[in-house]
């Protein structure tokens, strides 16, 4: 593909974990020429009603990293999620790695800084992350080359990670018969996630492609892994050569039917801030609830 630096030669291992409560899968990715590792799209857990946080997930990850016995060199968001909150920090802490994501999570830091008026000390400015990307930058994973591209739609940070012939396509597509994410929450855009699908569908063929969710439409298997040429030609959503305008249709009119996700209010807050919960004033790790803003 032009501009992007895709090598199909080289197959990182990848292995995924299933977070049922959130159907999001988490993602150790290793260079099989070293032991460095990545993980992209780690989730906390969280009660919401009780306000109780647990590391059942994340600690998954890291025994599993520990027990391979790799080094941890990213930790990747592919966009600041809206239905789970990620534990990038606590990953951190544990194994090192340094935590990226796309540079416009300065703008959803804008926007929901004032939706949860939030102040002049939290910074918009991306400054809680390690590295902010931008389309086409590139990265090592040990041996291997990693790049971000932008594909916005959903929000307007989300970013797709290429890893040789392994993509990490966030939340800008679903499984073939799961379709597409929304594009109604502030910043996204039907339109732009259309393009943004097609320029995932303009890798090679045999890409393999790695989901951030699946919700086992009808009921079947979990399943997170495709490719490109499964997704040109079945995706509900936009396979078989639908048009922009009948993308847009559909699904400007499935979103007027979501409702907003559960964990909305905690997962803004929450991977605003790289994954750490905000304090209050005495220092009190608290969340807050905007009446009547979103
Ligand atoms: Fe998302």
């Amino acid at each position: 593909m032009a501009g992007y630096p895709v090598n199909m030669q080289v197959r990182p291992e990848v292995e995924g974990f299933y977070d049922e409560a959130t159907a999001t899968i988490s993602y150790i990715v290793k260079d099989p020429t070293s032991n460095a590792c990545a993980v992209i799209d780690s989730v906390m857990d969280i009660d919401y009603a009780a306000g109780r946080i647990t590391f059942d997930h994340a600690d998954m990850l890291i025994a599993r990293i520990r027990e391979r016995g790799l080094e941890l060199q990213w930790i990747i968001e592919t966009h600041a999620h809206a239905d789970h909150l990620s534990a990038a920090p606590y990953i951190q802490q544990k194994l090192g790695g340094k935590i990226g994501i796309g540079e416009n999570i300065r703008i959803v830091q804008e926007v929901f800084g004032k939706i949860f008026n939030e102040g002049t000390e939290f910074q918009r400015d991306g400054s809680q992350f390690d590295a902010l990307f931008k389309d086409g930058d590139t990265y090592m994973i040990g041996n291997m080359q990693a790049f971000a591209m932008h594909t916005p739609g959903h929000t307007p940070a989300c970013m797709t990670h290429v890893i040789g012939d392994a993509a990490f396509v966030g939340d800008t597509l679903f499984m073939p018969d799961g379709g597409s994410a929304r594009a109604d929450f502030p910043g996204g855009d039907a339109g732009m996630l259309y393009d943004s699908i097609m320029k995932v569908l303009s890798l090679p063929d045999e890409m393999r492609l790695f989901m951030c969710h699946d919700y086992k439409p009808g009921g079947r298997e979990v399943k997170w892994e495709t490719t490109v040429a499964e997704e040109k030609a079945h995706n509900i959503h936009v396979g078989g050569g639908r048009t922009r305008e009948e993308f847009i249709k559909l699904r400007t009119e499935r979103d007027k039917t979501l409702s907003m996700p559960t964990l909305i209010i905690p997962s803004i807050q929450v991977n605003i801030r790289a994954g750490r919960i905000p304090r209050d004033k005495d220092g009190n790790e608290m969340l807050k609830v905007p009446i009547n803003k979103l």
